[in-house]
């Protein structure tokens, strides 16, 4: 009893904490950002973009929040296993940005990873999870895209390594890897985990992360979500499969829910790098129900177990093999 009421003052405690940081957040805000309420059961398909650009954690990539950045107006530098990537202007800006774009054009840029005028994308645009997004939820957050203030940035090269600079190279990199996802269609059993399975698959791209790559830098498909030792930024990234020892079969579905939208584990520790960054840009917009429903799909999946250490690893040469 005495273990429980020190676990909920925590809690609380946490709640608060995170809240204030909530408020301190919507303050920092770049006045570029449309204020327009994120809510997935709006009537306005703004509304509703807003809330997929959240659950889908846009705003992350393609805002240089370290350099003061536009918000989405590009420029950050994303580590991959080919070099670094810039990632583009996708403020609705005519000639830097994404302004000239036709929903046609927009939809093949997530779905199929590929350019109006036909260039293949690095699979650091997780177009991989996106293209199992549905159709109707890339033309509201279209909608919303279309309401942000256009930025004048032109897009940063990508400072990547020979041969992977050469972008003929995603060839066959895309002929061995991309099998465009069906659109998600929901089991009729069950419908909370089939909404789980859409906001973490599709959407929140979590095993971009959480799933280890082979030397191509691939997801592999067997650990799925089980842990990597080698994640984007080079430091470890945790098993999040239900296995009780390696991964978070001891936390129950509140306990996912509340850490996916304040970013505190139930054993106290505040989370840090990345994952704060994928909680604060998006995961803390989410609604109470889709946060369940996320949490009640990460405990419904095969439990694996793979030890990831916590401590930060240093990245091996790409050449070395492997999970990077
Ligand atoms: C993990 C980082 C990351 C996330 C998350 C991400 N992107 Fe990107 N995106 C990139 C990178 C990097 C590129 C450039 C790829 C290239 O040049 O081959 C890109 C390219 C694009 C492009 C093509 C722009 C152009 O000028 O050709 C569009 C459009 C885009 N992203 C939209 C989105 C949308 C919408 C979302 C959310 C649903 C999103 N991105 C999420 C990293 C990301
Ligand atoms: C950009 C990379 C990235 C993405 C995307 C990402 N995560 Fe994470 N996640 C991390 C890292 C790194 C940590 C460890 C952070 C730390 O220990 O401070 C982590 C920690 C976690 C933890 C805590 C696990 C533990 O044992 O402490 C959970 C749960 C989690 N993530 C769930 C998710 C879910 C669900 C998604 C998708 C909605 C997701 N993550 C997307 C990188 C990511």
């Amino acid at each position: 009893m005495e273990a429980f009421s020190t676990r909920f003052a925590h809690r609380v405690a946490c709640l608060l904490l995170a809240m204030l940081a909530s408020v301190m957040l919507a303050g920092a805000a770049s006045a570029a950002e449309p204020a327009v309420e994120p809510d997935p059961a709006s009537a306005d398909p703004v509304a509703r973009g807003a809330y997929i650009l959240r659950a889908a954690g846009c705003a992350t990539c393609h805002t240089d929040v370290a350099k003061g950045g536009a918000f989405l107006a590009g420029g950050r530098m994303l580590s991959s296993p080919w070099g670094a990537i810039a990632a583009p202007n996708i403020t609705p800006d005519p000639q830097t940005g994404i302004g000239g774009w036709s929903d046609e054009d927009f939809v093949r840029a997530l779905r199929d990873g590929k350019s109006p005028e036909g260039r293949i994308y690095y699979p650091a645009f997780p177009y991989t999870a996106y293209s199992g997004m549905k159709r109707e939820d890339m033309l509201d957050l279209k909608a919303y895209l279309d309401t942000v203030e256009p930025v004048i940035a032109p897009n940063k090269p990508h400072e990547l390594r020979f041969p992977f600079s050469v972008r003929l190279f995603l060839h066959p990199w895309r002929w061995l890897f991309f099998a465009r996802e069906p659109e998600a269609v929901a089991p009729a059993e069950d419908k909370r985990l089939a909404r789980g399975r859409y906001l973490v698959e599709a959407l929140g791209h979590c095993a971009e992360c959480h799933t280890p790559r082979n030397m191509l830098g691939s997801l592999k498909r067997g650990p799925h979500l089980a842990g990597s030792r080698y994640g984007p930024g080079g430091i470890s990234v945790p098993n999040i499969t239900p296995d009780v020892e390696t991964g978070i079969g001891s936390w129950s579905e509140i306990d996912l829910a509340f850490f996916l939208r304040t970013g505190f584990t139930p054993y106290g520790d505040d989370v840090q790098g990345e994952m704060r960054e994928a909680i604060d840009d998006g995961l803390r917009h989410l609604t109470q129900a889709d946060l369940e429903a996320m949490a009640a799909y990460l405990k419904a999946l095969p439990a694996i177990r793979n030890p990831v250490s916590p401590t930060p690893s240093p990245r091996p040469a790409f050449s070395s093999g492997g999970d990077w």
